[in-house]
């Protein structure tokens, strides 16, 4: 299978998983809430963090049904970083996968609540795993979940991207925004679909390699099409870094340059993952995501 077609077969069935799980009646939740979360969750996006996460934990032996739900879990929190994201207080867009913004259309103060909503609703879905997964698997996959999207993971990178706005750009600050904000969570996918599976600590050590890698490639690559991306592919607005001086690797090293530091990190990635064919297992799907990382264009 190509890698287009198997991330078209891997969103739909996390988009499926979503919708299901969100849509289940629960009085204790205000309309409007249930109606602002679902917006964002059902609004598109590449569902790419459940995606590696499927794709390490079948690489490593695992059974892509027994994770669904904690691999949704992944798209749940990152779709409640988005919504962050766009607030006037943080990036102040109006556009995201295509359509206006989620406190656009619900206001600051629900969007604020449906991000804090999706956040603490991401962890009970990942508790809701099958009894197939040993519970001690589950456990070490929310830990580390947690902190990847925590305060020493993306929300630490988050708090770094605003302060330095209109900073002049340095190495070591950008390494650190990016490798946080954005690559936290995706290495995190890539680890956890290999602890859930119960994958050996050179498994593990391999995945972790290749997700950190592919994290600060994918966001440069993001920093890359906020400068000549196109609007009506990407879904979200372009030159909105410039705008609010943000430092990107665009910014610090200009478009050529940074583009072959993404290259040079996915080769770097790929490397990475030489344990885990070494030990008989396919790496395949891991390695076309990464290449699909580089030449997207949304
Ligand atoms: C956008 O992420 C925000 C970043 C972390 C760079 P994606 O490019 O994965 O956005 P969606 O999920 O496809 O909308
Ligand atoms: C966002 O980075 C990272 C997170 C949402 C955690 P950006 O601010 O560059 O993402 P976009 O470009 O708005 O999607
Ligand atoms: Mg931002
Ligand atoms: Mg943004
Ligand atoms: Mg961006």
């Amino acid at each position: 299978m190509d890698v287009e077609s198997y991330l078209k077969d891997k969103s739909e069935k996390v988009t499926k998983c979503i919708d299901g799980y969100f849509s289940r009646p629960d009085a204790h939740v205000p309309e409007i809430l249930r109606e602002a979360m679902k917006y964002s969750l059902l609004a598109g996006g590449k569902r790419l963090r459940p995606t590696l996460c499927i794709a390490a934990h079948v690489a490593c032996g695992g059974i892509e049904d027994d994770i669904m739900l904690c691999a949704s879990a992944l798209e749940v929190i990152h779709t409640y970083s988005l919504i962050h994201d766009d607030l006037p207080a943080m990036d102040n867009d109006d556009l995201r996968r295509g359509i206006p913004t989620n406190h656009k259309v619900y206001g600051e103060a629900v969007a604020i609540l449906a991000g804090d909503g999706l956040l603490s609703e991401a962890f009970l879905m990942m508790l809701e795993t099958p009894g197939n997964i040993p519970v001690k698997n589950i456990l070490a996959a929310l830990k580390d979940v947690a902190r990847a999207a925590g305060p020493a993971g993306m929300v630490g990178g988050q708090v770094q991207d605003i302060l330095s706005e209109d900073k002049e750009p340095d190495r070591e600050t950008l390494k650190y925004i990016h490798r946080h904000k954005t690559g936290a969570l995706l290495a995190s996918s890539v680890r956890i679909g290999g602890i859930l599976a119960g994958a050996d600590d050179k498994t593990l050590a391999a995945l972790t390699s290749y997700g950190d890698g592919l994290g600060l490639a994918f966001q440069i690559v993001d920093d890359i099409l906020d400068v000549r991306g196109d609007e009506q592919l990407l879904g979200k607005p372009v030159g909105s870094d410039q705008e609010k001086h943000k430092m990107t690797y665009p910014a610090l090293y200009g478009l050529d340059a940074s583009m072959r530091k993404a290259e040079d990190l996915m080769a770097d990635s790929l490397k990475a993952l030489a344990p885990m064919e070494q030990a008989g297992l396919d790496t395949s799907v891991l390695k076309g995501i990464a290449e699909y990382i580089l030449r997207r264009t949304h």
